[in-house]
Order: structure tokens, then sequence, then C-alpha cells
């Protein structure tokens, strides 16, 4: 396993992080864990807006903010001075709370709520990501309502998924997201004849996540150039914006290597130039929506090994005290990840095992072959590269308590997220 970010073994052969040692933190703050390295966080925060500032004119880099969102992470992005995409009434009110200017906010969602869009005109977002026509419709009467305007952007199906290491082109998407080229037409025509209240900047597109190669990108921003460019044919209107979403992957396995965030960046921005170019159309303002490449290798999770059990011939089950309720994405999406023993950080691997959570549920299972030394009741696993959508898609499963997040930095640690409480569990219940 390469170490990333600020991640190395110290001289007690253990597995540190953010210059912390990660039995400490474990002794210190209780298993399970998430540490987030802040350095590496604000360093990919950096290296987006380099990247984008070295290789186009004009544009913003939008955290996405379901990756992982807190208090913590809203104020460190508005820091690095990003802009965040929210797709919930909730996510909103986090950014709002933790100071995040609202003009830098964007709303997404496809099926937003009125007192979402409400919220969303009261606090008054910099863009809200129009996904449907009944939201347009919507949108128009709610801003007359409450006198508010708003921009907005309009989410197309460019006809472009990708997936890890696999693209298809399909004419007819048929995605539950945003608009097919000819509705998008109509609700050009609607936005346009909605102004003043509502003014349409300009246009998103989102084509996957977890996505290895760059062709799916610079396909997606030539599509939506070409369609920039018959939507100012028929209706006159040239837009501005082009935000071309998020969907660069990371690396969970050794093997995994997926472009730089430079190589991302610079694809896209080439992309768009050509594009733009060729349709003979003004250079848009281009916005790119990062959420996993900014936070996934920033995060590790640290578990108690528990229940050690030997099925002779079959396999060897490490239980640890976690499992999908803080990391869903092994049983939902068969996802891989590679761990350590953090306690025996120097030491070579020597068996295969199985790494099980504790939920009640056979396909609890973190990691299929994880490669560790012997294991031993109480040692001390730490999983990679779990800081996104791993909190953020947490539940309370079996009634056990989320963990705690902390964010660790040149030596000290600080707690983000507490850790929740039995009482935490019962305190909804009526
Ligand atoms: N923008 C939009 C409109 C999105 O829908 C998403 C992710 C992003 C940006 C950020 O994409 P990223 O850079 O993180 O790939 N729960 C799944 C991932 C779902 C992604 C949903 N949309 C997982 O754990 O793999």
């Amino acid at each position: 396993m390469k170490l990333a970010g600020t991640m190395n073994i110290n001289n007690r052969q253990h597995l540190e992080i953010g210059g912390c040692d990660t039995v400490d933190l474990a002794r210190k703050y209780g298993t399970p864990l998430y540490v987030m390295d802040e350095e590496l966080l604000r360093e990919n925060c950096r290296r987006y807006s380099n990247a984008l500032k070295n290789s186009y004119s004009l544009g913003k880099i939008i955290y996405a903010g379901k990756a992982f969102l807190v208090r913590a992470m809203a104020s460190l992005v508005n820091e690095e001075g990003l802009g965040m995409d929210v797709v919930s009434g909730g996510e909103l009110y986090t950014a709002l709370k933790a100071g995040f200017p609202s003009e830098n906010l964007y709303f997404h969602g496809n099926n937003k709520s009125t007192s979402e869009l409400t919220e969303a005109l009261q606090s008054g977002v910099g863009r809200i990501v129009v996904d449907s026509l009944p939201e347009l419709q919507e949108l128009a009467q709610l801003t007359k309502e409450y006198n508010r305007k708003t921009s907005l952007f309009l989410r197309i199906k460019p006809g472009i998924e990708a997936h890890t290491h696999d693209y298809i082109q399909t004419g007819q998407d048929d995605s539950k997201f945003g608009f097919g080229f000819s509705d998008a037409m109509e609700a050009v025509r609607l936005a346009l004849a909605s102004a003043p209240y509502l003014e349409l900047k300009g246009f998103h597109c989102h084509i996957g996540s977890q996505i290895f190669q760059l062709e799916p990108f610079r396909l997606a921003a030539g599509v939506m150039l070409k369609f920039m460019s018959d939507v100012r044919a028929k209706t006159g209107f040239v837009a501005a914006e082009l935000d071309i979403g998020g969907g660069l992957g990371i690396r969970y396995e050794k093997d995994d290597n997926p472009p730089s965030i430079e190589s991302f960046v610079e694809n896209i921005a080439s992309a768009v130039r050509e594009a733009a170019e060729r349709e003979n159309f003004p250079l848009p303002e281009l916005l790119l929506e990062p959420g996993r490449s900014i936070t996934g290798e920033a995060g590790i999770t640290l578990y108690r090994v528990g229940i050690i059990k030997d099925i002779p011939g079959v396999r060897r089950y490490v239980a640890v005290d976690g499992g999908m309720m803080d990391n869903i994405r092994p049983a939902l999406y068969q996802a891989s990840y590679e761990a350590l023993l953090a306690n025996k950080a120097s030491q070579e691997p020597v068996e295969k095992v199985t790494i099980a959570g504790k939920a009640c549920e056979s396909g609890d299972i973190l990691i299929e072959n994880a490669l560790i030394p012997q294991a031993e009741k109480d040692d001390l696993l730490a999983v990679f590269s779990t800081g996104a959508y791993c909190y953020s898609m947490a539940s309370n499963y079996n009634r056990n308590p989320r963990p705690a997040v902390v964010f660790v930095k040149n030596g000290e640690s600080r707690i983000v997220v507490r850790r929740e409480k039995y009482e935490d569990l019962i305190a909804l219940d009526e």
C-alpha cells in the first residue's frame, strides 16, 4: 500500500497520520474512529484551484459536500476559497451554520421539496441547479411569491455515463437526473421568459463517479458546448457558465492508478477550449465539482480487532468493532479497500483474512481478502481511503452509535464530530 498524504510508519512501528500516532488516537478517542488528514484535504483543494488557474482563464472549484460534510469541513472548504455543492436542506443548513457564504453555494437535487427551494431562495444561494421542468415552474412561481431573484443552471444529461474503468455513450439517457436535450430547450425558453426573477447562467452535467479515464469528461465537454451552441442558435441565449460536475477516481487499492488532479483539470480545460473554438462560442466560465478526490484518500478508519474465527479450509474471519454502519460501500457497491494493522505497521503481511463487521448481516464484510500480519484481539486495524462517502452515508444500524471524526495536523488532533452516545440513539424517540 502506498501511504497517502502525511501518513507514515513511525519509530514505534505504528501508523502515523498528520503527525499523530494512530495507536494514541484510538486510545484517546476510542474506536471505530474516522481520522482525516487536514493537510491533505487542504492540499487537494489547492491543487484543484491551482490547476484550474493554470489551465483555464476563468473558473471555480465547487466541493461536492455529499462526499463528506460537517461544519469543520465546510469551514475548511471556505478557507481554501472553494464553492460548495449542497444537495439537500440538511447540507444547506450545515454549510450555513458553518458560516459558509451562501452566494458560493450551489444547490442540487432531482427532487427538491418546496421547503428546500424556499430555504435556498431565502438564504440566497449562488445557483440553484434545476433538474426538471416542474421544478423550474415551481421556482418561477416561488421567486415571484417571495420577490426574490435567483440565478440558475439547468442540469443536462449529456448521454455519457461513466464508471471506474468504463463509459458508455447513449442517445437517450435513462437517468433520474437532469434534462434530455429536447426538454432542455423548452426549459431554456421558460427560464428566459421568467426573467428577471430567474436568471439562467448556464448548464451543468455530471457523468459519474470514481472514473479513471479522461476521455468521457472530454466527450462530455464537447457535447455540452455543442448543446450551448444549439441553444444560442435557437434562442439567442449565450451561456456564460459551464459546470462539468465531479467524478475523478481515487486510489482504493494499490493497483488503482487514477489520473492526477492536474491532468483531470487540464484535460477538461483543453476539451472545453477546443470545443468552444469549434463552435465559435465565447469561452464560458468553467466549474468543476469534485468530492471524492478531495476527501477520499485523506481519510482512514481505525477499528479494534475483536473475535477471530477460523473456518478450517475456508477462511479466517477477523471481526472489527464497526462495519457497514460506518462504511456501507463494500456492501452496497462491492467496493474494495486495503488495510493494515496500525500497531504492527512494519510487520510483513503473512495471512489473507476476511475483515468482518459487527452488524447482524452476513453481507457485512469490509474487506474480502485483506493481506495483514498475524492478527490478534485488540490489534488496531486501519482501513485506507475512507474519507469520502463513508461518514456521509453512515447509519445507526443495530443501534450502533456513529463514530467520532477527528482532524489531524502537525501532531495535533481535534475532534470535529463527537462520538454518538447511547442517549443520542433514543434522543428522537417519543
Ligand atoms: N456533482 C454532482 C452533481 C454529483 O452528483 C456528484 C456525486 C458529484 C458532483 C461529486 O462526485 P465525486 O467527485 O465525488 O465523484 N455514494 C457513491 C458516490 C455517489 C456520487 C454521487 N454524486 C459512492 O460511495 O461511491
